[in-house]
């Protein structure tokens, strides 16, 4: 969030969120109702990737981040996890092509160190290939872990300071930002959570200081442009304090 818009916000002028975040969760819940295997669920939830997207873009964001693959899930089964994998690189490979043509730039976040080298040309290449696009930011948090990404970022200014590059006491809240993998994102303004669960997983710990959750009973599969926009109705009933005060106390 800019410094304007906190302004308006403290202001009681309603600032559309630029930044929406999904951490697309309960495919396989999707699919263990239905009696159907776990890998259907995730084909289904690339169907709702698709949806929301779209829904962005109608709903004119500027930033959509959604979690696709954890650090932390390499711990599934191989056979889930090499399903994960196919449909990333089909979505790459196919969807990203017909997004470029509306004006979509995907972005990708998380560790590229252990990411198969064909599926990393494709990411590297895409991202490429739609960077002056400006109709809406997909950034997909793949293979990510914020607690890593705090790491490397501090890992990085320590190096930059090793090296004399820079004083440790001028490391300030903005040049810790610039070191993440999401430098130049403006901070996500709401995040949402599929499938009931009220956890962070470890998705975007420094980037969500002062977002506003919306957790949602629906499962991923199920998601659609009604749920994003009655999440976003609910954002903008929500009192924004950023440490201040309320809205009505500021007032009187
Ligand atoms: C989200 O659905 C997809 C990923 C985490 C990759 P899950 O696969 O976590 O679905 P549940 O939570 O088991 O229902
Ligand atoms: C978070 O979901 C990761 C993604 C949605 C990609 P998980 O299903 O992995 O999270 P936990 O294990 O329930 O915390
Ligand atoms: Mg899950």
């Amino acid at each position: 969030m800019t410094d304007a818009s906190a302004q308006s916000e403290l202001a009681g002028i309603e600032v559309a969120p630029r930044h929406v975040a999904i951490i697309m969760d309960g495919n396989g819940r999707w699919a263990s109702a239905r009696h159907l295997p776990r890998a259907l669920g995730h084909r289904m939830g690339v169907e709702a990737v698709r949806r929301t997207i779209k829904a962005a873009m109608e709903l004119g964001l500027e930033y959509l981040t959604l979690y696709s693959f954890s650090s932390e899930n390499w711990s599934r089964p191989s056979g889930e996890v090499s399903d994960l994998m196919k449909l990333m690189k089909r979505f790459i490979q196919r969807d990203c092509a017909e997004l470029h043509q509306s004006g979509v730039r995907l972005i990708v976040i998380g560790e590229r160190g252990n990411i198969e080298p064909d599926m990393l040309r494709m990411i590297e290449d895409t991202e490429k290939l739609t960077e002056a696009n400006t109709k809406l930011n997909l950034v997909i948090a793949f293979n990510y872990g914020a607690r890593q990404e705090i790491v490397a970022g501090a890992q990085r200014l320590a190096l930059a300071a090793q090296n004399g590059k820079l004083d440790p006491n001028l490391i300030t809240v903005e040049n810790f930002s610039e070191a993440l993998t999401t430098n130049g994102h403006p901070d996500p303004e709401l995040l949402i959570r599929t499938s009931g669960e009220k956890r962070l997983s470890n998705f975007l710990l420094w980037q969500l200081a002062y977002a506003e959750f919306v957790f949602l009973d629906v499962n991923w599969p199920d998601f659609s442009k009604d749920h994003l926009t009655d999440a976003i109705a609910q954002y903008h009933m929500r009192d924004r304090r950023f440490g201040g005060l309320s809205k009505q106390s500021s007032a009187s």
